[in-house]
C-alpha cells in the first residue's frame, strides 16, 4: 500500500494520463500560440547563426532634409553654442576683473597736494606709487639761477622751462638716476640736491651737474589746478 503523502500525486498523474491533450492545455496558466500564428517582428538573424545583415532603421531616419530630426539638431547646436558663449564670456570677465587694479592701488595712482601750505624756499617730499616726489617752492633767485645755466654744457641738456609747468614749482621724482638712492635736498655743489651714495650733484632745476648719474631727476606726470592744488599722477 502507498504511503499517505504520495497518494494525491499518484491520483493526479493517473487522471492526467486519461484526459485529452487539449483539455490539459486549456487548464494551463500560459496560453499557447495557435499553430498558424506568427510574430510581426522580423528578426534579421532569424534562422541564421552567423549573419552580416544590418537591421533596417530607415523608419527612424528623417524623411527629407529639414525634417523633424534636422530641426532638433539645429536646436541642440544653437543651445550648446549659446551656453558655450555665455561660459566663455563669464571666464574672460572674471579674468579681466582679477587682472585690473584694486581700489587701494587706484587710490594711490594720483596724489593731491595743497601747494598753498608750502612756504617759498622750502622742500616737501611726498610718496607717490611707492616713490618719493620732491616738491620745491622756488624763490625768484633760484629761478633766475636755473635759467642762467648754459644748457649745451650739461650732461643731459634740458632748459629749466622744459622741466617745470610754473617756474616757482619744481616737481621731480626723488630717485637718483645713477642707482636709485634718494638724494638730499638743499645740498651739493650747485645748491640743489646731493646723492651721498656715489656723489652725484643736481642743481636747483634737478639737472645732473657732477658725479656718476647719467640723467637729470625725472619729472613725473602732474598738473597744477586753478585752486593751487598739485595733482601727481
Ligand atoms: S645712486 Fe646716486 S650717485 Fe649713485
Amino acid at each position: 500500500m502507498a504511503p499517505l503523502q504520495t497518494l494525491p500525486r499518484a491520483l493526479a498523474r493517473a487522471a492526467s494520463s486519461r484526459l485529452p491533450t487539449q483539455a490539459v492545455r486549456a487548464v494551463s496558466s500560459t496560453p499557447a500560440l495557435s499553430a498558424g500564428a506568427s510574430s510581426s517582428f522580423e528578426s534579421p538573424f532569424k534562422g541564421e547563426s552567423k549573419t552580416t545583415k544590418v537591421p533596417d532603421f530607415s523608419k527612424y531616419m528623417a524623411k527629407a532634409p529639414g525634417g523633424k530630426n534636422a530641426l532638433y539638431s539645429y536646436f541642440m547646436v544653437g543651445t550648446m553654442g549659446a551656453i558655450t558663449a555665455a561660459g566663455a564670456k563669464s571666464t574672460i570677465q572674471e579674468f579681466l576683473v582679477n587682472m585690473s587694479a584694486s581700489a587701494d592701488v587706484l587710490a594711490m595712482a594720483k596724489v593731491e597736494v595743497d601747494l598753498s601750505a608750502i612756504p617759498e624756499g622750502k622742500n616737501v617730499i611726498i610718496k607717490w606709487r611707492g616713490k618719493p616726489v620732491f616738491i620745491r617752492h622756488r624763490t625768484q633767485a633760484e629761478i633766475d639761477e636755473a635759467n642762467s645755466v648754459n644748457v649745451s654744457s650739461l650732461r643731459h641738456p634740458e632748459t629749466d622751462e622744459q622741466r617745470v609747468k610754473q617756474p616757482e614749482w619744481l616737481v621731480m621724482l626723488g630717485v637718483c638716476t645713477h642707482l636709485g638712492c634718494v638724494p638730499i635736498g638743499e645740498a651739493g655743489d650747485f645748491g640743489g640736491w646731493f646723492c651721498p651714495c656715489h656723489g652725484s650733484h643736481y642743481d636747483i632745476s634737478g639737472r645732473i651737474r657732477k658725479g656718476p648719474a647719467p640723467l637729470n631727476l625725472e619729472i613725473p606726470e602732474y598738473e597744477i589746478t586753478e585752486d593751487n592744488k598739485l595733482v601727481v599722477g
